[in-house]
């Protein structure tokens, strides 16, 4: 029988320092190695059949980590969206940017803008990418422009004033990085996924790997409440 694919992965890529840590590299390093992991490993998600890719980049707790960490990443995210736009429009992969962009240097944030523009015609995957991310940030956002327009809300609806509106709910969220924990990610989106932690660090995430959460989550049995 063919294994059973999540049709939406969102992954915590956690544990860059400590990877760097380890290897006597600074934390920049770690998180040079989690951008290149990050890269090959959501083109391998979409060789799978995966259809929804969702990264959790930063939060926005993440924002008060000292200014040369912020920096180093920034530069980061700044390459990451120069040479990537142009790679995943050829692919036919649309990026998409959650969180708040407010929060991140102007330049950063038109460049994301930019890369959405870009990719928006791509219809072989979604790449979404959680940047300046918190799950009840965007939670009450969602609840003050509800009362804004002075409507009631039920689940759907509110579902539709959500960062993630165009997407499925997460069937599979992989942590890696040794933590069980969500961190202020897709709080709302996770009422039913799947849970995968890995113990080993972002960078030495392997698709190999990733196959084996994919592997794990098509063996569960998911009752949504049922018998
Ligand atoms: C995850 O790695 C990436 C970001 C949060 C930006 P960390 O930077 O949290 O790595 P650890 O957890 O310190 O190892
Ligand atoms: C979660 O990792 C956020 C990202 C991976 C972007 P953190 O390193 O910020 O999580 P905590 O602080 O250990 O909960
Ligand atoms: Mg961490």
């Amino acid at each position: 029988m063919e294994e059973l694919i999540p049709r939406h992965v969102a992954v915590i890529m956690d544990g860059n320092g400590r990877w760097a840590k380890k290897r006597l590299l600074p934390r920049s390093a770690g998180h040079r190695a989690g951008m290149n992991r990050m890269i090959s490993l959501s083109d391998h998600a979409f060789s799978r059949g995966v259809e929804f890719m969702t990264l959790y980049a930063l939060s926005a707790e993440n924002l008060s980590r000292p200014r040369e960490e912020l920096d180093a990443l920034f530069s980061l995210f700044r390459e990451y969206f120069l040479k990537n736009a142009a790679i995943l429009e050829q692919k036919g992969v649309r990026m998409k940017i959650i969180g708040d962009l407010g929060l991140i240097p102007a330049d950063v944030s038109d460049l994301v803008r930019a890369g959405e523009e870009q990719t928006r015609a791509g219809t072989k995957g979604t790449l979404t990418l959680a940047i300046g991310y918190g799950g009840r940030q965007e939670i009450v956002r969602a609840v003050n422009e509800a009362v804004r327009r002075g409507e009631e809300v039920d689940a759907g609806s509110f579902s539709a004033l959500l960062s993630t509106a165009e997407l499925p709910d997460p069937d599979l969220i992989i942590r890696t990085g040794k933590e069980k924990r969500i961190s202020n990610f897709l709080l709302w989106q996770c009422a039913y996924s799947e849970f995968y932690f890995s113990e080993k660090m972002f960078p030495a995430f392997t698709n190999a790997d990733f196959d084996r959460a994919v592997a794990d989550f098509a063996a569960r049995d998911r009752r949504y409440g049922k018998i």
